[in-house]
């Protein structure tokens, strides 16, 4: 399988040749079987040429029964320096988000390292927002951050029996061979779990979903709902870890309820989930935040990594964006789920029943199931 490109912005008069990235990054591309090509630092101009219509048609990889074609493999290396800021990176973010459909087909990845402990997973998130918008995949875990002093490892590290560092390295190069390997199997038949906590009556987000609900065909579709309105949730308790793990295997958790009844048979059974997510002071519910963290103890027994994240957000004025970057954090880079491109849909209404006023849409709902059935279903 060829080699990922790898796209690491480089920011005028810093010095990059001997940063503990691209150590990090030399070893991870030679230990996934090449030979230790030099690393190529693309400003966010040659980003736009490499991706450009004429440079693809040579790289475009079949693979049976996975999204139609793969274009290219992209692993993102971004350094943050010592203040969480790197300009060429945000030359990149502008480039990614003015050129709608430059990533259409990529799998990607990101590695990002900072001197500071802070900024890496705030920066990382919206990296893979604007690439997932312009069309890139992301697989579960699609992310490895080397923070200040690696203390983001101490966990891992222990796990592992190694350093930090070998922690950091050895995970930098899981990352690349993931990006690499990875792909969804699309299926026959898929089964689609919708999580929500509005009501049917009011909610513009609900009714969103039932627009594109009645646009996806039925015989391709088993399609479950389930609410989570007040009253039937509590959040996590965090519990210790052996304990989450031993509830986890049992396909329960300490609470019980509706999310040991229904959601994780159902999480189990699906081969995706769609979040109806309103912004709620520029955050998921509540409801469903604690759904996410109740799924820790079902994530510690099985794996989400074939199951693939949709969404549609609704905000009453702004902050969609937020909504979706919180989702992919928590469900896509922490808890594995598969990401496909542009996966969520995001619309502004706030009075009961604008959603379905506003303008195209009808358009804008049948493509997103369109996009939703090609991606799943062969
Ligand atoms: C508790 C609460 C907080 C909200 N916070 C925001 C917000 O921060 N930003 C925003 O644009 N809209 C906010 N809204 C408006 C909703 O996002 C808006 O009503 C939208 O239509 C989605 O909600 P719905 O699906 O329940 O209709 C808030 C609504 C509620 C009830």
């Amino acid at each position: 399988m060829e080699r990922p490109i790898v796209i690491c912005p480089r920011e005028a008069g810093r010095e990059y040749k001997d940063s503990r990235l691209s150590s990090v990054l030399r070893r991870a591309l030679k230990e996934t079987g090449k030979n230790a090509e030099p690393v190529v630092l693309y400003e966010a101009q040659e980003v736009l040429h490499l991706f450009s219509a004429e440079a693809i048609g040579a790289c475009t990889e079949n693979v049976p029964g996975s999204m139609d074609s793969i274009r290219r493999r992209v692993v993102f290396a971004i350094d943050l320096g010592e203040d969480g800021i790197n300009l060429e990176f945000e030359r990149l973010l502008r480039v990614l988000r003015t050129q709608k459909g430059l990533l259409e087909g990529c799998i990607g990845g990101v590695l990002i390292d900072a001197v500071s402990p802070l900024y890496t997973k705030a920066e990382a998130s919206r990296l893979v927002q604007a690439a997932n918008d312009a069309g890139c995949a992301f697989p579960g875990k699609c992310l490895v951050e080397g923070a200040g002093d690696l203390s983001n490892f101490a966990v891992e590290a222990g796990n592992r029996g190694v350093s930090r560092e070998e922690a950091y390295s050895q995970c930098a190069a899981e990352l690349v061979q993931s990006v690499r390997e990875r792909c969804f199997q699309k299926k026959t038949n898929a089964s689609l779990l919708v999580l929500h906590a509005s009501s049917h009556r009011t909610s513009n987000t609900f009714a969103l979903w039932e627009k594109v609900r009645a646009k996806l065909p039925e015989e391709k579709f088993s399609i479950r709902e389930i609410g989570l309105r007040n009253g039937f949730l509590q959040d996590c308790s965090g519990c210790p870890y052996k304990m989450c793990l031993h509830f986890g295997e049992k396909d329960s958790c300490f609470y019980g309820g509706v999310m040991v009844e229904d959601v994780y048979p159902a999480i189990r059974e699906a081969d995706a989930v769609l979040m109806v997510c309103p912004n709620y002071n520029d955050a998921l519910s509540a409801n469903l935040v604690a759904c996410i963290n109740r799924l820790t103890a079902l994530y510690r027994a099985a794996s989400f990594r074939d199951k693939a994240l949709f969404s549609i957000i609704v905000s009453g004025y702004s902050g969609n964006d937020i909504i979706a970057r919180q989702l992919i954090g928590a469900l896509n880079m922490n808890k594995g789920f598969y990401l496909p491109p542009r996966f969520a849909l995001m619309e502004t209404a706030n009075a009961p029943g604008e959603a379905l006023r506003i303008p195209g849409i009808d358009a804008q709902t049948a493509e997103f199931a369109e996009r939703i059935r090609s991606f799943l279903t062969r």
